[in-house]
């Protein structure tokens, strides 16, 4: 007869050989996986991510402003424009998720690879915050991530963001809560990274994290040489090589092919982005979303044919209204849909319009599309007039 302890025994060896089965024949499956891996691995891309985890070419993010005596969690709430969505639609989570469109873009980053980065930003991280970051750099904010192929350029406008490398994993500053932020992401084959870096040394920004593999260096001799010379040292050839122009602007085609257009400048352009260069060029009427909370602001400029006006009100998506003053957010949208050019232009950057700001670099990125322009362009509600009245802003335009 059996004793009840034998039986458990008995039940126990029984158990423990099918689960030495069981090990067994997963390690074969484990090791059948990695002998495929190779393959696999190689087709990793490196691309802006939307946020069910697919591959786009590129997207628009923006960050809501908390509203008053609203809990933290409203302040992480935001609206994704991508080329399907025809308008801007709500995030499905917040910002700061893993599984976010941000945080699926920017996760390989904190993963193993053979991947190229360079995180750039005025106001770095707390744990990155170095001596040498002071007021002269650019006013740039952004993220380079590419592999051997192809990757992205996220430029945005969140201070503190995001975490460097060594942080381990993708996570959303406190202090990026309370006010409004964008974001643009733009999927890039790896030839267009070289032309990038050469317009991130224009803009003169400050690297808290970088690094370029030496299988990638020849590729992208500029972004290898942005690396090399972080934190932006007086003497190095970012300040006084081969790149003294003051600005460029260069025309950089997505992977999927559409065209943006990169507009950078440096300290020495010493003017407003938007009035001096942007709109002359690109022949259109401009409102200007900004920071307003800062001293030396620029009112809206009539002085020339091209007008720019600071935008007052906002309500992007038409769920959430609020002051330019509770965002931060650095864009501009085509007054009109109209023009010689057919107006219709989106631009998304890192500077905003303010004195202090004529003398350092930083830069936008502009695109002419009907559907995006429409989204930007129906979240400006209120803009001050040149004769400083605030007003709707197509009178603001059009009678002062
Ligand atoms: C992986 O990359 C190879 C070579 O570039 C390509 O032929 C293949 O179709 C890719 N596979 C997938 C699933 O994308
Ligand atoms: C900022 O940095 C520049 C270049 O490194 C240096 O010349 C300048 O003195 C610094 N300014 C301050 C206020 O630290
Ligand atoms: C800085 O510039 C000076 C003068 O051009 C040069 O002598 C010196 O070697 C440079 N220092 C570095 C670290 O490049
Ligand atoms: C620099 O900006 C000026 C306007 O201030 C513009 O006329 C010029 O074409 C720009 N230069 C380049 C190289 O884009």
């Amino acid at each position: 007869m059996l004793s009840p302890s034998t039986v458990r025994c008995y039940r126990w060896e029984f158990e423990l050989h099918a689960v030495c089965r069981l090990i067994s024949t997963s390690m074969f499956v484990f090791v059948l996986l990695f002998l495929l891996q190779p393959a696999e691995g190689a087709n990793t891309t490196f691309s802006c991510s939307d946020d069910q985890g697919n591959a786009v070419d590129w997207f628009y993010l923006y960050k809501l402003p908390r509203p008053h005596e609203q809990p933290p969690e409203e302040g992480l709430k935001y609206l994704l424009l991508e080329e399907q969505s025809e308008g801007w639609t709500e995030g499905r989570g917040l910002v700061g998720d893993g599984t976010g469109a941000l945080g699926r873009s920017l996760g390989p980053l904190y993963e193993d690879g053979e991947l190229g980065y360079i995180l750039y930003n005025d106001q770095p991280p707390e744990q990155r915050r170095v001596n040498d970051a002071n007021r002269s750099g650019g006013h740039t904010k952004g993220v380079v991530l590419f592999d051997s192929r192809q990757g992205f350029w996220l430029v945005h406008s969140t201070p503190h963001f995001p975490p460097p490398k060594t942080e381990g994993k993708f996570s959303y500053p406190s202090s990026g809560i309370n006010n409004g932020q964008n974001f643009i992401c733009v999927t890039y084959p790896l030839e267009r990274f070289d032309t990038i870096g050469e317009q991130l040394k224009i803009n003169q920004p400050h690297i808290y994290d970088c690094d370029i593999p030496k299988s990638l260096t020849s590729s992208v001799p500029s972004m290898a040489e942005l690396c090399k010379h972080r934190h932006g040292q007086k003497n190095s050839s970012i300040t006084d090589g081969s790149f003294s122009s003051p600005n460029r602007s260069v025309s950089l085609l997505s992977l999927a092919g559409t065209e943006f257009i990169s507009f950078a400048k440096g300290a020495s352009f010493e003017n407003d982005l938007y009035h001096a260069w942007v709109a002359p060029t690109l022949q259109t009427d401009l409102l200007v979303q900004f920071w307003r909370r800062s001293t030396g602001v620029l009112p809206s400029d009539c002085s020339s044919k091209w007008k720019v006006l600071d935008m007052h009100l906002l309500s992007p998506g038409g769920q959430i209204t609020f002051k330019a003053t509770e965002d931060h957010s650095k864009w501009a949208a085509s007054a009109g849909g109209g023009g010689l050019r057919g107006g219709a232009w989106v631009c998304v950057g890192d500077i905003n319009r303010n004195e202090a700001e004529e003398k350092r670099g930083g830069g936008t990125v502009c695109r002419q599309d009907v559907a995006v322009w429409k989204a930007y362009r129906a979240a400006a509600l209120q803009c001050e007039s040149c004769s400083g009245e605030v007003e709707e802003c197509e009178s603001a335009r059009l009678y002062h």
